[in-house]
């Protein structure tokens, strides 16, 4: 299979960690239920793809998610069957919990990664989490400390960072003061999350650069693009250039959120990895098994990949 001639950029970081997101993301807005099986058997291929962490569900309500209500059992089948490990190293398997509720099964779970998630803007924390932008933080803050003390890792994601289909645009020391009172909470990294994809390159410097003033560096953040404008990998080089080194993106682009409409797939890994390896940036993906796992997952979902790199090398 073709691969990108290498023209490093001696600027941009030698190592990247991508989180993959499309079990999760992904899966959450196919209109289809796709069967445990099938969830399963995308694990095991992402992993032996080389992604470094996988996130793999959610322990949300579930009829908020119909799609993901089989976390339990996902997450059973991850432990008994050792989805989760290959080449004697095991894979972060992360999953969304938004609050002591979803933490609960986790935990019955024995699961070590999770994740919160919290909205930017007063709208989205009401569409999503039923709770006002303040009372978010109600939730989430024994959701986080009960979390830790179990000795979890937890990831916070924050929404709506660069504008809101309700709201319209959000201001950047909006979403600094709400993502660092997340991240204070005791999160081990921050994802900024271009749910709608309206973000453009300045834009997202310059919210590192407010992020940054205000005591978070670069390495405690992550970049989470939807492509709803094709704007993904653009801003992607820009959190590159500020010295982002995690980026989350969605094997053959599957994704969305439901509740935002206007949310479509996030970045596809495939063409993240092809400007990464380009530019001579470390990943660890194997590029030829990731793009057969997202042609095969489009059998399954019964639709071509949106991902541009997917067609291109698989051709459709
Ligand atoms: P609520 O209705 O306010 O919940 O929903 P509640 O606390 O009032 O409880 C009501 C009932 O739900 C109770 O049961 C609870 O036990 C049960 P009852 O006593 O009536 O029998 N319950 C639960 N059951 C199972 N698991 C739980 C749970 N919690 C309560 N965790 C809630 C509040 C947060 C649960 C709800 O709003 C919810 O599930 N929201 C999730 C929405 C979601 O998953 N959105 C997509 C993920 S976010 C995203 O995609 C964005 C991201 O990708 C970044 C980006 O792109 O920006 C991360
Ligand atoms: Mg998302």
């Amino acid at each position: 299979m073709r691969t990108p001639q290498v023209v490093r950029d001696p600027s941009l970081p030698e190592r990247v960690t991508i989180y993959e997101v499309g079990p999760r993301d992904g899966l959450q807005n196919e209109s289809a239920v796709v069967p445990l099986e099938t969830k399963a058997a995308f694990l095991r291929r992402l992993v032996e793809a080389g992604l470094p962490v996988v996130e793999a569900t959610s322990f949300v309500h579930p009829k908020w998610v119909p799609q993901l209500a089989d976390a339990a059992d996902l997450v059973d089948a991850i432990a008994e069957r050792g989805l989760d490990r290959v080449d004697g190293r095991t894979v972060p398997m992360p999953v969304l919990v938004p609050n002591e509720r979803g933490l609960d099964r986790a935990l019955e779970r024995g699961v070590r990664h999770i994740a919160i998630f919290g909205s930017a803007t007063e709208t989205f924390a009401q569409r999503n989490l039923n709770r006002s932008l303040d009372e978010q933080f109600t939730m989430f803050e024994p959701t986080v400390r009960r979390a830790r003390e179990a000795g979890m890792d937890v990831r916070a994601y924050i929404s709506m960072c660069f504008g809101d289909p309700w709201e319209g645009d959000v201001p950047v020391d909006q979403v600094v003061s709400v993502g660092k009172r997340l991240f204070d909470l005791g999160a081990s990294q921050l994802s900024l999350g271009d749910t709608i994809g309206v973000g453009t390159p300045g834009h997202v410097a310059a919210l590192l650069a407010a992020f940054n003033e205000a005591g978070l560096p670069n390495t405690d953040l992550a970049m989470h693009f939807h492509d709803t404008y094709g704007q993904a990998l653009s801003n992607t080089q820009a959190a590159l250039r500020a010295g982002v080194t995690t980026f989350d993106a969605s094997a053959g682009g599957l994704g969305g959120c439901p509740y935002a409409e206007s949310a479509t797939g996030n970045l596809a890994t495939e063409d993240l990895v092809w400007m990464l390896h380009g530019l001579g940036i470390d990943t660890g993906v194997d590029l030829d098994r990731l793009v057969a796992t997202s042609v095969w997952m489009a059998g399954q979902l019964g639709r071509p990949s949106p991902s541009r790199v997917v067609n291109a090398l698989a051709g459709g």
